[in-house]
């Protein structure tokens, strides 16, 4: 519908092996890429035939290979399981020598021969490291993260893993929960758009490819929506905020094609989701017809006795296999009790085999039956080739999220950045060179020997105009180092100050109660603020973090989340301006911690204060839905990102004042259209976001929704006119009766530059 945003061209990655991978794909979002699972079924019946029960349960048994990414509550001989045909499925392990051993035992020991899948977490990058995924969402680019996704396959299947638990598709609106930072933030169409462009990036064009890696939409469901943000909480929700928020960007990767689920840890309104027919059945199987199978999250199924929903072992994998959940993940109830539970007639056979098909069909379509070997001087070419390292630059570049930029300490009389050259630079910071952190969480085979810092590369620009002073460290109370860094402020024009979180503050288990600069940061950019030199704060996170001082003190803020290998160069050449920062927030950035949860597409109340979602003047009467200590709005709403140049935006022109709700149902649709002037000085880009208000209808909708951006690159002076249509896609929500339909309604569209701006245009949906 919205026009050519996601043309992607021809991009071919050239290996330093000499290969070739094309990386164009099917570019409009959505697209399918099905790989033909069903395609195979003689050879499924025919191996089902001759498989024992042992040996099918077996297909549906999954362990580490000793790596911990959980509780680790489970010894097994894992050779002499394989050896008899008992284990489906290998996760955590890498290096080719490794996976082929332990499938030569799979493949010469084992009655059947049926090849190992080897699953593993790479989420963003395998060697070759990009930005967090809430970082590559800021870049607002499905193509350019589906490019990062089609690395990460090409890197990590050449050590024969096959298999990638990703998409993180959660939804997370609390920036209190640590996995905000393995998703795509708080929007569920945006979120729809990347877990589509990672599905079509890590699966490649045909599963049977020896370079894609089976996806895995996790985790199935509403594990984002954690009480309080902690981690593994429970979460209570409405049917209607379920399907309205949680469940699209999960049915986007199921349109996209992947081949897996992952069942989450969480309890969702009373039933945990790793046993929830609702979820796995009703809506994943009968209402989206989804035919790969899913797998468990690390030990969930044991988890239902805590849960307190099972007494024992028997009863969990009982309760979870009748939800739906068709692989056990490391809790080994499987292989105990499935075979006795068939026995005992309280698991049909038929279920069973059910879910062997599924695992043995992608066991089949991704040709590993063919060749359940990989070639093992393959990985040692393609890691980190010279392209896929230029990718990371790149990735990075387009993820920086320029938050400030003012004349509040200008120098040369402008804005702060972009630092201009022959100036003597003070570079301060706990992060400034820790390469570690720049791997950020979740990082596979990431070296930190692989990474560039932010001090590496400054000092390669600026020679002895660089001053280094570390001043604090990420979490310590200690001002041993201040002195220095002080010293060092004032023998600069200007002060970089690299902080804020080191890498495991973020990801699974990670949980913050508070969301500042950790430690001491912000005392010592106070003490450097003291100086009056002008500071660029460079904020390395994996969640938003509450800045509401900094903003207030520092000239200019660049949020560089954990940017990966690249880290370095990229933000050299984003601060002097050879790259121009392009990204916009995906997750809301609170003023203070009181606020959250707090998302751009939250309900009115019936008590609106004024002058925050209606760009009229808070009245500051007291009966109103507000706090009598901080303001509703965020710091830096959703969409939020400024660069070197400015951007206007025309009134929104829409098509027609009215239109009939038969129409809308018919397939027409509403055209609006807006135009977007680069008033600076210099080439820039933006992000046009379109965002539609319904009122009127039968139940609350949210004060605005993203439902189209274009982006676009413009000269001084240029304009662009962007066109969005609007029709039964965008307007349809889950009414009153729980149908998905269009209303009447009246209608409020904004194109503008993020979820806080702009006048609408403003169009009836008549009866
Ligand atoms: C637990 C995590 O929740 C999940 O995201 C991950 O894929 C598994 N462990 C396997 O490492």
């Amino acid at each position: 519908m919205q026009r050519s945003i996601f043309r992607t061209g021809l991009v071919a990655l050239s290996l330093t092996s000499g290969l070739c991978v094309n990386l164009s794909r099917s570019a409009e979002p959505g697209a399918p890429t099905r790989p033909d699972w069903l395609s195979h079924e003689d050879r499924v019946e025919d191996l089902l035939k001759q498989m024992t029960l042992e040996e099918k349960v077996g297909q549906l048994v999954q362990f580490s290979n000793g790596t911990a990414t959980g509780p680790e509550n489970v010894k097994v001989d894992q050779d002499a399981l394989l050896a008899r045909g008992g284990i489906g499925s290998i996760f955590n392990a890498t290096g080719a020598k490794n996976t082929n051993a332990m499938q030569r035992v799979a493949m010469e020991k084992s009655r059947l021969k049926i090849p190992l899948l080897f699953g593993l977490d790479v989420i963003h990058g395998y060697r070759t490291t990009f930005p967090v995924p809430l970082g590559l969402a800021a870049t607002w680019d499905p193509a350019l993260v589906e490019q990062t996704a089609r690395v990460a396959a090409v890197e990590a299947s050449a050590e024969g893993v096959r298999w990638t638990f990703a998409p993180m598709v959660d939804i997370a609106r609390d920036p209190r929960w640590g996995r905000i930072m393995e998703g795509a933030g708080e929007d569920p169409y945006l979120g729809g758009l990347f877990a589509a462009a990672y599905v079509r990036g890590f699966q490649g064009k045909d599963l049977s490819d020896p370079t894609s890696l089976l996806a895995c939409a996790k985790h199935y469901v509403g594990y984002g929506g954690a009480e309080a943000g902690r981690d593994y909480n429970s979460v209570d929700m409405s049917e209607r905020m379920l399907r309205e928020i949680y469940l699209p960007p999960f049915r986007a990767a199921a349109d996209a094609g992947v081949g897996t689920f992952m069942s989450a840890f969480n309890s969702l309104s009373g039933v945990p989701t790793s046993a929830n027919h609702f979820t796995l059945t009703t809506v994943l199987r009968d209402e989206w017809a989804f035919k790969g199978f899913v797998v468990s999250d690390w030990t969930s199924i044991a988890e239902l006795i805590p849960h307190g929903i099972a007494l024992d072992g028997r009863t969990a994998a009982r309760k979870a296999f009748a939800a739906g959940v068709d692989m056990d993940m490391q809790a080994n109830l499987y292989a105990t009790h499935l075979p006795k539970l068939v026995g005992d007639g309280k698991v049909s056979a038929a279920a069973v085999d059910e879910s062997v098909r599924r695992v043995l069909r992608m066991k089949i379509a991704l040709g590993l039956f063919e060749k359940p070997y990989t070639d093992e001087s393959l990985a040692e070419r393609v890691e980190l080739a010279s392209d896929h390292v230029q990718l990371a630059r790149r990735a990075a570049e387009a993820s920086f999220v320029l938050l400030k930029n003012e004349r509040a300490r200008p120098i040369d009389g402008g804005p702060v950045l972009p630092l201009s050259e022959g100036k003597t630079v003070a570079l301060i910071g706990p992060l400034a060179d820790s390469a570690e952190d720049m791997l950020g969480e979740w990082s596979c085979k990431g070296d930190k020997k692989d990474v560039v810092t932010l001090r590496t590369s400054l000092a390669e620009r600026l020679k002895d105009r660089l001053i280094y002073a570390k001043g604090t460290d990420v979490r310590t109370d200690s001002r041993a180092g201040f002195e220095e860094a002080i010293e060092a402020a004032k023998k600069a024009d200007v002060v970089i100050m690299a902080m804020g979180e080191h890498r495991q503050m973020s990801g699974e288990a990670a949980s913050r109660s508070k969301i500042d600069l950790p430690g001491n940061q912000q005392e010592l950019v106070k003490a450097v603020a003291g100086t009056g030199k002008p500071i660029v704060l460079v904020v390395f996170s994996g969640r938003p973090l509450t800045l509401a001082w900094e903003a207030e003190h520092v000239g200019a803020i660049l949020q560089a989340w954990h940017p990966g290998a690249q880290a370095g160069p990229a933000l050299s050449r984003t601060l002097f301006g050879e790259a121009s920062p392009a990204g916009r927030l995906t997750a809301t950035f609170p003023r203070s911690l009181g606020q959250v949860p707090l998302y751009y597409n939250h309900f009115k109340t019936g008590r609106p204060i004024h002058g925050e979602d209606d760009d009229e003047k808070d009245t500051g009467f007291r009966f109103n839905s507000r706090y009598i200590d901080e303001k509703n709005s965020p710091l830096f709403p959703f969409g939020w990102g400024l660069t070197y140049t400015t951007f206007t935006y025309s009134p929104v022109k829409a098509s027609a004042e009215t239109i009939s709700l038969a129409d809308i149902n018919a397939g027409k649709t509403i055209n609006v259209e807006g135009t977007v002037t680069n008033s600076g000085g210099r080439e820039g880009t933006e992000v046009a976001q379109l965002y539609i208000r319904q009122r009127g209808t039968s139940v609350v909708r949210p004060v605005r929704e993203l439902k189209g951006f274009e982006r676009l690159t413009l000269k001084p002076g240029e304009s662009r006119v962007v066109r969005f249509e609007i029709g039964r896609e965008q307007l349809a929500f889950w009414n009153i009766d729980m149908k998905h339909e269009a209303e009447a309604a009246e209608l409020a569209v904004w194109i503008a530059p993020h979820a806080a701006a702009g006048k609408p245009a403003m169009v009836r949906i008549t009866d």
